[in-house]
């Protein structure tokens, strides 16, 4: 069953007098349970991407299904709605609170909400001893390493049980044995929990850990896991010789 379906989606963006066209068309359909992954280098429109298919910003033009609704002519105030209740986002920066600590900081998006203290605490303790944090839930970001961070946001965006997940570059900031880690994380938490996940990278690294590859140049959209795999192969043979 289709999660997110984008048809004919465009995006553009005024700069003073001229208009920036970062996406142009782009078609997608995400199934429920999909671990894809959104390839592409700086500035072919990933975040613009994941914005829009998160509720943090609306196309210019085109279909925005998720779960079977159209939501791409509501407002700012039903889609915030939309993107509290369904979406979970994991950041390049973590963009953790520094006064708050782990358990704080994983709480935060549900204490807003207003939820059950003793509820959400039980939740919070299994998600931090699923991503590896237990031994860290008094410490405050500035007290944890990168990859800690990155699995702070992790629980984060997890704990308000999200139906889709959204990692724009979440490896960017990492070095490369954390960055892997950091997936093989998501990749369990995708089979574990059944939460579908979009993970947007530069890096063609990461492409040998996704089942589904979407590649995205300069605004456009090229699907196809074969393509992926083709680019791999190259990438593979260049990095041999
Ligand atoms: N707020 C904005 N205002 C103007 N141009 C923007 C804005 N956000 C992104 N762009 C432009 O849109 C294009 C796509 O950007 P972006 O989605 O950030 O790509 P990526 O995440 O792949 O690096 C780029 O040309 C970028 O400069
Ligand atoms: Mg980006």
């Amino acid at each position: 069953m289709a999660l997110v379906q984008l048809q004919g989606i465009k995006k553009s963006y005024q700069l003073g007098k001229t208009e920036v066209v970062a996406l142009k068309g782009v078609d997608l359909t995400i199934d429920k349970g999909e671990f894809t992954v959104v390839m592409g280098p700086s500035g072919s429109g990933k975040t613009t991407l994941l914005n829009i298919i998160g509720c943090l910003d609306r196309a210019s033009a085109g279909s925005y299904k998720l779960d079977g609704e159209e939501i791409g002519h509501r407002d700012f105030n039903d889609l915030a709605e939309v993107r509290n209740r369904k979406i979970g986002f994991i950041f390049q920066n973590f963009n953790l609170i520094p006064v708050l600590d782990v358990v704080e900081n994983v709480e935060f998006p549900c204490v807003i909400r207003g939820e059950n203290r003793k509820v959400l605490r039980e939740r919070t303790l299994k998600i931090a001893a699923e991503v590896g944090l237990t031994p860290y839930l008094h410490h405050k970001p500035d007290e944890l390493s990168g990859g800690q961070r990155q699995r702070v946001a992790i629980a984060r965006a997890l704990v308000t049980e999200p139906q889709l997940v959204l990692a724009d570059e979440p490896t960017a900031n990492l070095d490369s044995t954390t960055a892997d880690q950091i997936i093989d994380l998501m990749l369990k938490l995708n089979r574990e929990h059944g939460v579908t996940f979009l993970f947007s990278t530069h890096d063609p690294r990461v492409m040998e850990h996704a089942r589904r590859v979407v590649r995205i140049h300069d605004g456009v959209m090229a699907d196809g896991t074969e393509a992926a795999k083709v680019e791999s192969d190259r990438l593979h043979a260049a990095a041999v010789h």
